[in-house]
């Protein structure tokens, strides 16, 4: 069941170009969004939709952080996000103008449950994206979004955090056609996303070279994963799946903060895991690159293909596929997510099961 691969962590990373495929079937067709499942919500989005609320947890609340990015860039809409544990337990502003969107692979979460629990109440619409059909927060939402993606049996989540953010994507689309209308920069990364599953196959090529390089960071205690942007959930789930699965400590800042307090920790014993892309925040990274490098801090970077100045500022880096700025969660997503995967077995862990760790968290 595993097809060949030696864990399903591994297996399931592989699918990827398959499961977004699915993720996308029928839900963007050249460049454009079709999102039946909220349909009967479109009247509330036209004429009373002020705020959207996204509620989530771990891997799923990333998913949500480049949303809430992508919604920042292309749309006016106020969007607001906290993990679910928080969420529940604050005076969370949200009523009936509120379109709140949970996001759970599981569909189980008990914070997240409760979660819409609460908005619900205070009169929210809630729209629940998903990859197990039939479970609990989706049934009690006005809006079903199934990932299709396949079930996910690794712990960590893989193809289901990218399916997340390609579908968020979708839904954005629609929420903003329904809105403010479509422009021609949103088609575009929508036709791109429908071009993923093929650059997956390309990203996914590297695997042997990611094996590589993990093995310079196998034997650390701590890693500072740093972003800017649309880079800094990926250095949040970056370092999330490196502790997961790893146990190695790893922090995931946005690279602007590290002069105010991270930047302490950094020297030979402290490697950075710096995602750069060529995007428009590509000259800031680069100065955070310089400073942690003047620290002695060992550098790995992901950056986009032919920007070869790299090899003067990192001790290693990956390339990976130019894309629109929004897209490059999704394209560097199976980079971190191998890095990780080798980097625990190459310490004898078995990625599928980390200690202390469920995939469905039904208690507090
Ligand atoms: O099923 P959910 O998406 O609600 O789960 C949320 C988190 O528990 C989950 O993403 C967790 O962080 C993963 N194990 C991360 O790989």
């Amino acid at each position: 069941e595993k097809g060949g691969y030696e864990h399903f962590m591994l297996k399931e990373i592989f699918e990827q170009p398959e499961a977004l495929k699915s993720a996308i079937a029928g839900r963007i067709k050249n460049g454009k969004p079709i999102i039946s499942e909220i349909k009967e919500l479109e009247e509330f989005i036209k004429k009373d939709l002020k705020k959207i609320f996204i509620v989530a947890c771990g891997t799923s609340y990333h998913a949500g952080l480049a949303f809430k990015y992508f919604m920042n860039r292309y749309s006016k809409i106020d969007v607001d996000i906290e993990v679910a544990s928080e969420f529940r337990y604050m005076n969370p502003h949200v009523n009936e103008n509120t379109l709140v969107i949970a996001i759970s692979q599981s569909g189980e979460t008990i914070d997240t449950l409760e979660g819409i629990r609460i908005a619900k109440e205070k009169g929210s619409k809630v729209v629940t994206i998903s990859n197990v059909f039939g479970s609990t927060i989706p049934r009690e939402s006005h809006g079903a979004i199934y990932m299709n993606t396949g079930p996910e049996i690794g712990v960590a989540a893989t193809k289901t955090y990218t399916a997340q953010i390609a579908i968020l994507y979708a839904l954005g689309a629609k929420i903003i056609e329904i809105t403010e209308g479509l422009t021609e920069e949103i088609e575009k990364i929508l036709s791109d996303i429908e071009k993923m599953p093929e650059i997956y196959e390309e990203v996914l090529k590297n695997a042997e070279k990611v094996k590589e390089l993990s093995r310079e960071y196998v034997n650390y205690q701590h890693m500072m994963y740093i972003g800017r942007g649309f880079g800094y959930p990926t250095a949040l789930e970056g370092a999330l799946k490196l502790k997961e699965i790893s146990y190695i400590h790893a922090a995931g800042y946005q690279a602007g903060e590290l002069k105010h307090g991270p930047i302490a920790l950094l020297d030979e014993q402290f490697p950075v895991f710096a995602i750069i892309p060529k995007d428009s925040l590509y000259e800031k990274m680069k100065s955070n690159l310089m400073e942690s490098r003047a620290r002695n801090a060992n550098i790995i970077a992901i950056t986009t293909e032919g920007n070869d100045e790299i090899k003067e500022l990192t001790n290693e880096y990956l390339f990976v596929p130019e894309a629109e700025e929004a897209l490059y969660p999704l394209v560097i997503a199976p980079i971190i997510q191998l890095f990780s995967y080798y980097v625990a077995v190459l310490r004898k862990l078995d990625p599928d099961k980390p200690r202390n760790l469920a995939k469905s968290v039904t208690v507090e």
